[in-house]
């Protein structure tokens, strides 16, 4: 079941990472390998498993969940399959947690919000998702806080990473094929690589911070703007047109607004939260 392991015990707590092979688990791995840290993924460890997730969790001090349906379109037709690994799992989670008082990191989403809100969305906005996804996931967030207090939720929003089919990702792989893309640009948010979320994790590990906290790159953007960003530093001609969200047909809706105000996770964390443009500057650099 288990597929990586550090061998560099140097932390005296051991650390569970669930979704390890994805693009924000891969992160967290990373950074992580040199302490104590254990890690977690399909198709050898499935979370909805709740005999595999109590054994897994054994002994743990601190579990991390970045395991996920990501897929917002799918979660639409396969709202079940989202439900049961979004909510239902968090849910067991947090029972077992509770009962071997083991601290919890968990990974949210802007997606709870319907984005109609102006200004950054607070760790205290009424949540209200407007496609499946959304809805599952913050299902697993009731779960989790009604079993269990020893909890953090951090919600992430816009996040790229290596290892990701990501909006970068998608963007470059379509400049290979057209000579033109359409980029919407009225969807608002904060491109956040998923290394710097891993380190504000590493450091939720430390200080095990308890509640919802909002975590985004400084700054923001749109969609259009970011790929147009994105294209300059790469030096990719393909021309980019601005175009509207309604001009592009999807299952899921996706909220216009995903600003967060990260006035309270700033508070905790060592460093000052950059400006969305260095880390992704950073980032592409590495690509
Ligand atoms: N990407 C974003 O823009 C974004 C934005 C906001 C919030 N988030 C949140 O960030 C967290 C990490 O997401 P990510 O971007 O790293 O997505 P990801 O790359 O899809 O990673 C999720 C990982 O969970 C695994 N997984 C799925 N079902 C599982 C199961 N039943 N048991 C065990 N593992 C399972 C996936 O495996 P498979 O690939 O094999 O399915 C994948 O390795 C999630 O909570 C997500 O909701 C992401």
């Amino acid at each position: 079941m288990i597929f990586l392991t550090t061998g560099l015990a140097k932390m005296a707590e051991k650390i569970v990472l669930l979704g390890a092979k994805g693009m924000l688990g891969s992160e967290v791995y990373s950074l992580c390998a040199k302490d104590n840290i254990i890690a977690f993924d399909l198709p050898e460890f499935d979370i909805t498993n709740k005999k595999q997730l109590e054994e897994t969790i054994e002994g743990a001090n601190v579990v991390i969940n970045c395991a996920a349906f990501t897929d917002v379109e799918k979660a639409e037709s396969q709202y079940e399959q989202a439900f049961k690994i979004n909510a239902e799992a968090v849910g067991t989670l947090a029972q077992i947690a509770h009962k071997k008082n083991i601290y919890v990191i968990h990974i949210g989403t802007d997606f709870v919000f319907d984005g109609r809100k102006e200004t950054p969305y607070l760790e205290t906005d009424e949540p209200n998702p407007i496609n499946a996804y959304g809805k599952s996931k913050l299902e697993g967030e009731i779960l989790l806080t009604k079993n269990h207090n020893s909890c953090a939720i951090i919600r992430v929003q816009w996040t790229y990473g290596k290892n990701g089919n990501n909006f970068i990702a998608k963007l470059i792989s379509l400049s290979r094929q057209k000579n033109s893309l359409k980029v919407i640009d009225d969807q608002f948010g904060s491109p956040t690589w998923t290394q710097e979320a891993a380190k504000v994790i590493r450091e939720f590990i430390a200080k095990k911070p308890r509640g919802i906290f909002h975590y985004s790159a400084a700054g923001f953007t749109n969609r259009y703007q970011m790929a147009k960003f994105v294209f300059e530093k790469l030096k990719i001609n393909t021309e980019l047109i601005p175009c509207k969200t309604s001009e592009f047909k999807t299952a899921a809706a996706r909220p216009a607004n995903s600003r967060f105000c990260c006035d309270k996770i700033q508070s905790l964390l060592d460093k000052p939260i950059e400006l969305w443009q260095k880390p992704l500057e950073r980032f592409l650099k590495t690509i």
